[in-house]
């Protein structure tokens, strides 16, 4: 009964029949042609807002999150309630069953029964995955462990084409934890897709990018790629600058945590050779990645980027639940 492709998998969700159901685990999900008529439907949204005030009356989101977040959690609650619906969720899991021994499978079942469509994070690799199989509604994975961050991805992707006016020909630098971050994960998975990306990848040796993207994604895209610990080495070449904090929560040892965490910090002095149009990104929460001498800078997209995130999380909903 049900297809192995993640996005598309049918379930069996009433006894008089058979539904398609959507679901988005994993950026590879969406195809490139998909996530360009989501980046379209976002900006309409941008410059038509009152247009899409009521085309989610009367529907419900669940915002299930088993891990800390601010952006993403209320962001997907923002969303909803400007497309005219209502949201509802827990916030940790302490204060759901969880911590009484619930499974994720049955918490899915039972939240399917409130809600229209679920946003889920958890600590657990693969744990959104486990509860699209069961769920009678769309889930969307808001964060899996260190594995993937989709409309996180979403959301680089749209800013990126709106700061720089295209998705391809560009060089990229990602810097900071690229070990245990699944945000450059998913980013660099959906942004091999576009023509002629070069990407730089900066960190400290300890926290280099896992082998398995290099292999299953870069080499296997024939992308050009270089790796250096030092964030000023190729500076003057970035169309794109994405930082990201050290992953405290993904550390087993706080020794390695401190040593590492200050590693980058972006100010102003390293930006003397940056270009004048590069587009300073991070996925936030900063905690000192970047000086706060550097937000006034006009290459200083992050927090445009939380404004963008807003609107490709109403653009996915609406995809979702299929609202015209
Ligand atoms: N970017 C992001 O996922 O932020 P939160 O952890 O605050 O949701």
């Amino acid at each position: 009964m049900t297809n192995v492709s993640f996005f598309d998998i049918t379930i069996e969700i009433k006894k008089e029949g058979v539904a398609k159901m959507k679901h988005l685990i994993d950026i590879k999900d969406l195809s490139v042609e998909e996530i360009d008529e989501l980046m379209k439907v976002a900006k309409d949204i941008i410059n038509h807002e009152e247009k899409y005030s009521h085309k989610c009356d009367g529907k419900k989101i669940a915002t299930l999150f088993f891990e800390p977040s601010t952006r993403t959690r209320l962001s997907f609650e923002a969303a909803m309630m400007e497309l005219g619906g209502k949201a509802l969720g827990f916030s940790e899991a302490s204060s759901s069953s969880a911590s009484k021994g619930e499974s994720v499978a049955d918490t899915i079942r039972v939240v399917g029964c409130y809600s229209d469509v679920i946003a889920m994070r958890h600590p657990k690799e693969g744990a959104p995955l486990v509860a699209s199989l069961q769920s009678a509604v769309p889930i969307i994975n808001a964060g899996d462990g260190g594995h993937n961050h989709p409309t996180q991805t979403l959301t680089d992707l749209l800013t990126i084409q709106c700061e720089k006016g295209r998705l391809d020909n560009l060089t990229i630098g990602l810097c900071g934890d690229l070990k245990f971050g699944r945000t450059v994960h998913s980013l660099i998975t959906a942004i091999a897709r576009y023509q002629n990306i070069k990407l730089v990848l900066i960190s400290p040796k300890e926290l280099m990018i896992p082998e398995y993207i290099k292999k299953d994604i870069l080499e296997k895209n024939h992308m050009e790629y270089y790796e250096t610990t030092d964030i000023e080495e190729y500076m003057d070449k970035l169309d794109v600058l994405y930082m990201t904090r050290v992953q405290k929560e993904r550390f087993f040892n706080e020794d390695d945590y401190v040593r590492l965490k200050d590693y980058y910090i972006l100010n102003k002095e390293k930006l003397q050779q940056a270009k004048e149009d590069l587009c300073i990104m991070h996925p936030l929460p900063r905690v000192n990645e970047i000086a706060t001498d550097v937000d006034n800078d006009k290459r200083a997209c992050y927090f445009k980027q939380v404004k963008y995130g807003k609107y490709m999380r109403m653009a996915l909903i609406l995809k979702l639940l299929e609202v015209e």
